[in-house]
């Protein structure tokens, strides 16, 4: 069994930093991050935080998925994933039920930090297998500005804040599911309640370009798949340079391999859902199409999941 989409949205807020805008307080500049990231601006939200966006990207995703007759009492679970959750308790998830009216689904957050979409989407699969719900409602929702050092030029370049939404539904077609996690090499990318984001970035970058590679193949692998099978692959937006290292590596045709990194920059848990919001809207989800994603991140974590359209 796998999951197929029937609905997906996503939430950006409208206020725009480009890496110009970093260079008023920062010692940087649009060709370094350009250079070594790929980004050219991020999102910020002022206003809204993870659960406000997370709502708005729900929202879109469930009248998308209204087009075909789903309904909110439809949903058998709904999964918000968040490292900058704005509330603890009640769960965002539980928020997003209530605004919805989804009734009959059961609710709660999830941390995998930017794995977290995908170990979410394989949660709901695992779920769906053993007949528990046949719909979830699986959204990344980040307001990771709040976190930020930005007088760290190491990092603070990297990040933006966003929502997005996909309803996933069960589907017969064989599915796989790939996770890992190195709890010991936590101290890379780590954030203490109420404090700032530290990373080591030249650390990340060699975990995400052996892993990333690595948990591809081995979804590949589970799922008797050749690359040349797959239609799209769905790569965490972190950094191009990293992306493109992976293609590389991989041998994958890049056309296979869309970004939104550089009007983005890296939006967590959401950048997957806007990502695949993204593609949705602009008629580049074709019925029957073979998508693999992939996440990682703090924890470390990462993983890899097969979704269908
Ligand atoms: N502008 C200008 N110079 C900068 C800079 C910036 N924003 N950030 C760092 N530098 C400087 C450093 O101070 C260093 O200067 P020095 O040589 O005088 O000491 C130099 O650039 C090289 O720094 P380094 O940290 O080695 O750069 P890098 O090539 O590793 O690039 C990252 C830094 C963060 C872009 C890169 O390591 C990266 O992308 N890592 C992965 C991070 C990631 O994706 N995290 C999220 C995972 S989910």
């Amino acid at each position: 069994m796998t999951g197929k989409i029937i609905g997906t949205g996503s939430y950006l807020p409208e206020l725009i930093w480009d890496n110009h805008k970093l260079t008023e307080w920062l010692d940087t500049s649009d060709e370094w991050i350009r250079e070594r990231t790929g980004i050219g601006q991020r999102h910020i939200s002022k206003e809204l935080g993870a659960c406000g966006m997370a709502l708005e990207a729900a929202k879109k995703a469930m009248e998308d998925a209204g087009k075909a007759g789903f309904k909110a009492e439809d949903l058998g679970a709904i999964f918000v994933c968040s490292v900058t959750p704005d509330i603890c308790v009640p769960p965002i998830a539980c928020e997003i039920q209530k605004e919805l009216g989804a009734v009959n689904a059961f609710c709660y957050d999830i941390n995998a930090a930017c794995s977290g979409f995908v170990f979410a989407y394989n949660m709901a699969v695992s779920y769906m297998e053993s007949g528990l719900i046949k719909t979830a409602l699986i959204i990344g929702s980040e307001q990771l500005s709040r976190i930020v050092d930005w007088n760290d030029r190491g990092s603070s370049i990297l990040f933006g804040d966003g929502a997005g939404a996909v309803v996933v539904t069960a589907s017969e077609e064989k599915g796989a599911a790939v996770m890992h996690s190195d709890g010991a090499s936590g101290e890379a990318l780590q954030c203490t309640t109420g404090g700032k984001l530290s990373m080591d970035g030249q650390k990340v970058f060699r975990f995400a370009l052996r892993r990333v590679p690595e948990v591809i193949e081995e979804l590949l692998d589970k799922l008797k798949m050749e690359k040349g099978q797959v239609d799209l692959f769905l790569l965490h937006q972190a950094n191009m340079r990293i992306i493109e290292a992976v293609i590389k590596r991989l041998g994958l045709d890049s056309n296979k391999v869309p970004t939104n990194i550089e009007r983005m920059g890296n939006t967590s848990s959401a950048s997957l859902p806007i990502l695949i919001d993204e593609l949705n809207r602009a008629g580049e989800l074709m019925p029957g199409m073979k998508m693999i994603m992939a996440g990682f991140g703090a924890g470390l974590t990462w993983g890899a999941g097969y979704i269908t359209i």
